[in-house]
């Protein structure tokens, strides 16, 4: 049997992609947030998107500087993941607040963040209002992982890389292994 759930909670049934910290900046200092809502939508060109509500300082970062970078946190990261998302760069200095090192990233203005596991360097290609979120989608100038970490897929089963995944509100899930199909 099945039970139908209110439409509000329609993306909790497939929100589990990793939750992402989108790094941004336009002159001043750098910003954080979190995101939940990434996805790849296209392999050549490397495209990405992510949906951002208006209100967040980071969408008038991206837009301003047309550049933003995705850096996937391990689940070592969960308070710092939840914190980023709970906050605005409006007030306060994210990197400040919880700890996180920016680093210099190769082809974009926004610094990585040394403590994810991985980064995609992105430049805006497009951008489309959709409902009450932009969907920035972002070209992939450069992507970076972990060395002992990827092996041509992310080892999601060494506890050094499970993601985070958002199952709403404080509530997330962690993979911990691979399995294959013949
Ligand atoms: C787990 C989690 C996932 C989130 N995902 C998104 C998202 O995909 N899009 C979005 O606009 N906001 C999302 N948020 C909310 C923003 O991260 C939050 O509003 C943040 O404070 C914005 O920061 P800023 O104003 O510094 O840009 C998420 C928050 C959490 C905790």
């Amino acid at each position: 049997m099945k039970i139908e759930i209110p439409l509000s909670k329609a993306n909790r049934l497939i929100n589990h992609g990793p939750t992402v910290l989108i790094t941004s900046q336009s002159g001043g200092r750098p910003n954080i947030m979190t995101a939940a809502w990434q996805t790849p939508v296209s392999k050549d060109p490397p495209l990405v998107a992510v949906s951002i509500a208006p209100g967040r300082y980071s969408h008038q970062l991206i837009e301003e500087s047309r550049e933003f970078v995705v850096n996937v946190p391990s689940h070592v990261l969960l308070k710092e993941v939840h914190g980023c998302g709970t906050v605005s760069g409006q007030e306060v200095d994210k990197f400040r607040k919880f700890g996180l090192t920016p680093e210099d990233a190769a082809h974009v203005g926004a610094p990585l963040i040394k403590e994810c596991i991985a980064h995609l360097e992105c430049r805006l290609y497009d951008s489309f209002g959709i409902g009450d979120h932009t969907l920035f989608v972002g070209q992939v100038l450069a992507a970076s992982v972990e060395e002992d970490l990827f092996d041509d897929f992310l080892k999601v089963d060494d506890p050094r890389a499970k993601t985070l995944h958002h199952l709403g509100s404080n509530k997330y899930t962690c993979p911990d292994q691979r399995i294959e199909v013949d």
